[in-house]
């Protein structure tokens, strides 16, 4: 029943869609008080994993020990395989927190993201191969001589359970890759076959996740730095943790004084059980419909993969209730994942009255007109959605702040990944989430943007751990 007033706005469409807003609000919005409460069953979570093996959040002990000097020198290949991009960079470390990169960049094909284990590495060697050749040659004045193994870190941004430095066993894909005889298997000596192939001057040295990277190389250039986190395709964090409290590994009998990186693996928090998140019906969905459902709950609610979707899955029960788009055809927005993260930041960051970037997005990709209301509504949508993955990552943050006590003197967070380099205003709604956490105290909480971790970083650890065993300490 409409009122006399709406009937005669010229303006009804926008009171409508504000209305379907609130719904949405109230969906998606996070109070501080229950931000608190995920905090707490978080921190509990991580704790639990560093008890014992094949925890839910398993909590990786990944034998990188301690902090860089800063003071680690030398030539280091680093390889990147994150969910997008390989990435191979050749990285002179030259002490005193200095450093250069040389790289080059292949994009991996959707058959390769499908396809076999060996031949994904196979294709990685392939490349490296491509890389020496064209950036270092073999005379002897580069870092190659004859030989010689060129040292190399192995940024690999997968859940691999690690018994030491240079060996990794693939617990499980994430980020919707799906490559087959890789799942159970030491991802380390799979890697090493196939450079073996390739017959290259190449040793492995270090088997690393981004966020390990991340965290060393954040730290090598701002010692304030005490933990990461990843927000991009995935979302992950990493932090040192004293060695005595690592319950799990007591029977390695290391130095109950030294630290260790723990890479969190957060991304799988709530997963299974979802007890702990809020969800809603458009991030079950999400979750059902992927190739691993039930798993990685708390990721599916913040990493640039997904908020897209969940943005997309919200339009398409307004077509279906035929509030958006009547008589227009809507199959292209059908299609699953079609409405990349990237369009919530530039919907967000419109700076026009009329919101002329979102009438390209619809227009040009999806082959739709929009009126100014409904514009304003995706925008605030993308706001609810961006906002909630920002928040769950606060929480996520305090529980490691709170575990370890960082509270009152305060860390910086090196943060990286496309969604906090890009999505405009998220590391000020994390902040802002930290506040509603913490109180004023919750400001002593800093994130900034990380060094290149799975360049840098991966290359910096390469050197930590040959230095550590020239020591003879592996
Ligand atoms: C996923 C991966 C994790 C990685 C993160 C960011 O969560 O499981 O290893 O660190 O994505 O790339």
């Amino acid at each position: 029943t409409r009122t006399h007033d709406e009937e005669d706005l010229p303006h009804a469409t926008k009171k409508t869609m504000a209305d379907h807003l609130r719904k949405y609000e109230s969906l998606f919005t996070l109070t501080p008080q229950r931000m608190r409460i995920i905090a707490e069953a978080f921190k509990e979570t991580l704790e639990l994993g560093l008890t014992k093996p094949g925890q839910v959040v398993p909590m990786i002990p990944t034998f990188v020990f301690g902090w860089p000097s800063g003071k680690e020198t030398g030539d280091f290949l680093a390889l990147d395989l994150g969910g997008t991009n390989l990435r191979v960079c050749l990285v002179t470390l030259q002490g005193s927190g200095q450093f250069e990169i040389t790289q080059s960049k292949y994009r991996l094909s959707e058959e390769q993201k499908n396809g076999d284990g060996q031949k994904l590495f196979d294709f990685c060697a392939e490349c490296l191969k491509t890389f020496v050749e064209t950036n270092i040659g073999s005379d002897d004045e580069g870092p190659i001589k004859d030989g010689h193994h060129l040292p190399l870190g192995f940024t690999f941004s997968y859940p691999c359970s690690q018994e030491r430095i240079d060996h990794g066993e693939l617990i499980r894909w994430t980020k919707g890759i799906n490559v087959a005889n890789t799942e159970g298997h030491d991802v380390a000596a799979m890697f090493a076959t196939s450079l073996a192939k390739y017959q290259l001057p190449i040793k492995l040295t270090a088997l690393i996740n981004d966020t390990t990277g991340t965290l060393i190389a954040s730290h090598y250039v701002n010692p304030r730095t005490k933990i990461a986190v990843i927000f991009g395709t995935g979302c992950n964090a990493a932090y040192m943790e004293h060695i005595k409290d690592i319950e799990k590994i007591k029977h390695l009998g290391i130095d109950p004084k030294a630290e260790m990186a723990i890479n969190c693996e957060w991304g799988a928090f709530d997963s299974f059980e979802h007890e702990h998140l809020p969800r809603t019906k458009y991030d079950t969905i999400v979750d059902e419909s992927s190739n691993k459902p039930g798993e990685q709950a708390f990721e599916k609610l913040i990493s640039g993969r997904y908020l897209g979707e969940i943005l997309r899955l919200v339009i398409c029960e307004l077509i279906d209730e035929g509030v958006l788009f009547l008589g227009q055809n809507t199959y292209k927005l059908e299609n699953p994942y079609c409405f990349d993260t990237a369009f919530l930041s530039l919907m967000e960051s419109d700076p026009t009255d009329e919101l002329l970037m979102i009438i390209g997005i619809f227009t040009h990709f999806f082959a739709l007109e929009t009126t100014l209301a409904e514009r304003q509504f995706f925008r605030a949508l993308a706001k609810l959605i961006g906002r909630r993955a920002a928040r769950l990552s606060a929480c996520g943050i305090a529980a490691i702040v709170g575990k370890m006590g960082y509270l009152d003197e305060g860390c910086s967070v090196g943060a990286d990944g496309s969604l906090y380099n890009k999505y405009p205003g998220f590391a000020d709604r994390v902040h802002e989430g930290l506040f509603d956490i913490f109180g004023e105290k919750g400001r002593n909480i800093i994130t900034h943007h990380a060094e290149d971790g799975s360049g840098v970083g991966s290359a910096i650890i390469a050197a930590m751990t040959k230095i550590r065993k020239d020591a003879g300490l592996y």
